[in-house]
């Protein structure tokens, strides 16, 4: 059948050039104007008809889209409660029917985004998307459905169950972000990470990949912003405030993981000393290696440990607090 549909495209091409060739007379170009809408029509069957070939036997089960939000047609919003029903996303299709013509819109990984994302941005171009155009995965061609899946009772991309004994990693976001974000699995590996090995946290709750106002289609503004969402006890304000801080918590973490402890970009004191060369004491990580200085074997780096003495490094509201010593 396809072939035959092949064969007929062929012809309706060498038709095309030969009557271009001879200059088309009004009512043969009218028949042609007709038949390219023809193909593209929507075919007014019910949504039975189109389950009349693709039912549960089917090689890519579709069925399940009747039990998701898609599926409610009380719901006037939902394709399904559309005039054309499947095709409101799979655009006309009676050639389909016919000829088994690939109907009017296709999906798949293979194909240009472009016009699949048009479809879902049809109805969903606001909200959470409202960044969407120009957003980084909009600008890689990245289509909606590389990461949702639309024909499944549930979108593994959506799950919320965070019970950390669920495969969530395996089946959920973690596992769709690992498919084209592989430096992310290795990093969330690493001693120190965020709980996102067993699904407690979630990459969306720093990240609206569908664009945001931020860097890094982080969920907030800024990178800070971010973090107080969840740690808000180091937003302050403090009476002493450790500048690197309040300016960038990246200064010192990273957010996805490190085999240094907390989070920590490098390990104390060279953490501390990237930035502090001179002070009231010696900062060097283990003393002057000269004997005849003055810092030679100094005490206050003798235990490596500036947190011995400098406690509250994101900041203090101790009155006696200056230089974060409690
Ligand atoms: C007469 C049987 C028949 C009917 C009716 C039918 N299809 Fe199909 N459809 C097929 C066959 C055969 C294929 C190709 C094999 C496959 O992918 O399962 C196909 C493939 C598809 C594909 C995949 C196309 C691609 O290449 O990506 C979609 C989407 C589709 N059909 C949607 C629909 C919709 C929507 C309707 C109702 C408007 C419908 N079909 C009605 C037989 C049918
Ligand atoms: C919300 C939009 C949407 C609606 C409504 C929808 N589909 Fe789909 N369909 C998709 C997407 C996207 C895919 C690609 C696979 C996926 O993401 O699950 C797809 C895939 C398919 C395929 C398989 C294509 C292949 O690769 O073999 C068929 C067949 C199909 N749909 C038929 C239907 C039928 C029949 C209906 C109506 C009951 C329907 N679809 C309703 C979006 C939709
Ligand atoms: C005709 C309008 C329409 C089209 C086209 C459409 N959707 Fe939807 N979608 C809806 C509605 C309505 C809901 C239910 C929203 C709600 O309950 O608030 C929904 C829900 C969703 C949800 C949430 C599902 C859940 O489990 O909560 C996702 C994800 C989604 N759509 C993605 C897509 C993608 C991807 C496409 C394109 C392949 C698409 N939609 C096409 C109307 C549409
Ligand atoms: C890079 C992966 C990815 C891409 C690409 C993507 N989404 Fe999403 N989408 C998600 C994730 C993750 C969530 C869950 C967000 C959350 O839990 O806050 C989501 C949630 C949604 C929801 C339900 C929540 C809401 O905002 O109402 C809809 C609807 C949706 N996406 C539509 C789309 C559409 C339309 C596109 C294409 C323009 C798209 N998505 C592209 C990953 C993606
Ligand atoms: C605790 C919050 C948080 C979580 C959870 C998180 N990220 Fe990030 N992500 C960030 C921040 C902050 C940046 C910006 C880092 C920078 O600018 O150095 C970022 C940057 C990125 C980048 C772009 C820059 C780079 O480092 O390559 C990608 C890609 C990324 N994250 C993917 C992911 C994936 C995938 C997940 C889930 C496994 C995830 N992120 C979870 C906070 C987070
Ligand atoms: C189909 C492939 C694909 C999937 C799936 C995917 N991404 Fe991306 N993502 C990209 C590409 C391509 C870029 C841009 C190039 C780059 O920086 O690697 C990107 C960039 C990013 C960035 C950097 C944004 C910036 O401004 O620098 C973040 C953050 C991100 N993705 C998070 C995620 C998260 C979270 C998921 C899972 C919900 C995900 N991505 C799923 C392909 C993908
Ligand atoms: C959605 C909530 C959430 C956000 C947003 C968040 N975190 Fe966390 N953070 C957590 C949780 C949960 C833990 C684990 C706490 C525990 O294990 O007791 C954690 C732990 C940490 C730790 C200690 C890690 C360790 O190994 O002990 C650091 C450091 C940290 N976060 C920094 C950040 C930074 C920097 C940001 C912003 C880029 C950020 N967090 C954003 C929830 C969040
Ligand atoms: C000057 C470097 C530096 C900056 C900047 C910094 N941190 Fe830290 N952070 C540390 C060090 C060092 C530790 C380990 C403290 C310890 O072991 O007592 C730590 C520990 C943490 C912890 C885990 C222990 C705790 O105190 O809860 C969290 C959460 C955390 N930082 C969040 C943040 C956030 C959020 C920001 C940005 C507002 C930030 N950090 C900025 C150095 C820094
Ligand atoms: C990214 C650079 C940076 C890093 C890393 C950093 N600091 Fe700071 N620190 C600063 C700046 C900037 C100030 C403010 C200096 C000023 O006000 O003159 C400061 C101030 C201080 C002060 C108070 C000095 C004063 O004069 O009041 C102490 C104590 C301090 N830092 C300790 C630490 C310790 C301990 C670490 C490691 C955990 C560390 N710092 C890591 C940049 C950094
Ligand atoms: C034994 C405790 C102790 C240790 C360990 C220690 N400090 Fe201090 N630090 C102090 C005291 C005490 C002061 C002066 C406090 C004051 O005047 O109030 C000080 C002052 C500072 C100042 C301010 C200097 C200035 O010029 O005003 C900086 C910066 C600083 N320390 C960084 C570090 C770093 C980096 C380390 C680790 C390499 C470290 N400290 C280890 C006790 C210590």
């Amino acid at each position: 059948m396809r072939r035959m549909t092949r064969r007929a495209g062929i012809a309706a091409l060498l038709f095309a050039a030969v009557a271009l060739a001879f200059a088309l007379p009004p009512a043969a170009a009218a028949e042609e104007e007709e038949e390219a809408e023809e193909e593209e029509a929507y075919a007014e069957e019910e949504l039975s008809d189109c389950l009349d070939c693709h039912d549960e036997s089917a090689r890519y089960p579709v069925t399940p889209i009747l039990a998701t939000p898609h599926g409610v047609k009380a719901d006037a919003r939902t394709p399904l409660a559309q005039q054309y029903e499947c095709q409101t996303c799979h655009g006309p299709s009676a050639a389909h029917i016919e000829d088994e013509a690939a109907p009017g819109v296709r999906f798949g990984p293979d194909l240009p985004a472009g016009p699949q994302n048009e479809v879902c941005l049809g109805c969903h171009q606001g909200g959470e998307r409202i960044n969407w155009q120009g957003s980084v995965h909009a600008a890689s061609e990245i289509a909606c459905t590389s990461c949702h899946s639309i024909h499944v009772l549930e979108d593994p991309v959506m799950i919320k169950d965070r019970r950390p004994d669920t495969p969530v990693m395996r089946r959920g976001q973690t596992a769709i972000c690992f498919q084209c974000h592989a430096e992310k699995r290795a990093e969330i590996h690493k001693t120190s990470s965020h709980p996102l090995r067993d699904g407690v946290m979630l990459c969306s709750d720093c990240h609206n990949v569908h664009g945001s106002m931020g860097p890094s289609n982080l969920v907030k503004p800024t990178l800070n912003e971010t973090c107080y969402t969840c740690h808000a006890e180091k937003r302050g304000p403090f009476l002493w405030e450790h500048a690197p801080a309040s300016e960038d918590c990246g200064n010192c973490h990273t957010p996805h993981g490190s085999n240094h402890p907390t989070l920590l970009t490098a390990r104390v004191p060279q953490l501390c000393q990237s930035c502090h060369l001179t002070g009231f004491h010696t900062a060097t990580a283990y003393g002057a290696p000269d004997p005849s200085s003055p810092a030679f074997g100094d005490r206050f780096v003798g235990a490596k440990g500036c947190l011995n003495c400098h406690v509250e490094v994101h900041g203090s509201n101790h009155p006696s607090g200056v230089r974060f010593k409690r």
